[in-house]
């Protein structure tokens, strides 16, 4: 499949746009570090092309929240960004770059997690699982959407540190993801 991703995310933000703006400068982050990512398991074979397409619109839903900072004046808590942007995935037919969407969050999100911190979010398991998912769910947690620090790539050490803030079972996750891809 070859998605234009430009048209999609032109249909969805104004040109030129600050959303437009961050959400394109930390996508093009993210798919750079997740088709290095890819290069290091390249023996597991994963679909670059499909990394490259999903990797640019795994934020598409960010538009429809409330994230003044990065130019989205959506009804919805931030949060929610992956289910929605999956939500507008599917309408346009994409149900495998959908599922990047919802299962990005964190280190993905068990239904217990999201049932225990009463996150607004479907009561169902949002977790990577397809090589792909994992690698982009993976890259993403290196870039900040911070406007000031959209393209600086934190160091693992630093992700590490970010993922405990979330507790022991986004770490584990997270370390399990880092095991194969590090
Ligand atoms: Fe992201």
């Amino acid at each position: 499949m070859n998605v234009n991703v430009e048209a999609l995310l032109m249909k969805h933000y104004g040109p030129g746009s600050e959303a437009l703006e961050v959400l394109l400068t930390h996508s093009r982050c993210v798919a750079e570090k997740a088709l290095t990512v890819a290069d290091r398991v390249a023996h597991l074979e994963p679909d670059r092309l499909f990394i490259k397409e999903a990797s640019m619109l795994h934020d598409i839903g960010m538009i429809h929240t409330w994230a003044p900072g990065i130019g989205c004046r959506g009804e919805y808590p931030y949060i929610l960004h992956g289910v929605i942007g999956a939500e507008m995935l599917q309408k346009e037919g994409l149900r495998r770059h959908a599922r990047v969407c919802e299962r990005h969050t964190g280190a993905g999100l068990s239904v217990m997690e999201i049932v225990e911190a009463d996150l607004p979010l479907p009561h169902r398991n949002l977790l990577p699982d397809t090589l792909e998912e994992k690698i982009i769910c993976f890259a993403d947690k290196f870039f900040s959407k911070n406007p000031t620090t959209l393209t600086h790539e934190k160091s693992i050490a630093k992700v590490r540190s970010l993922m405990a803030q979330y507790g022991d079972t986004q770490l584990v996750r997270f370390e399990a993801m880092a095991a194969l891809f590090e």
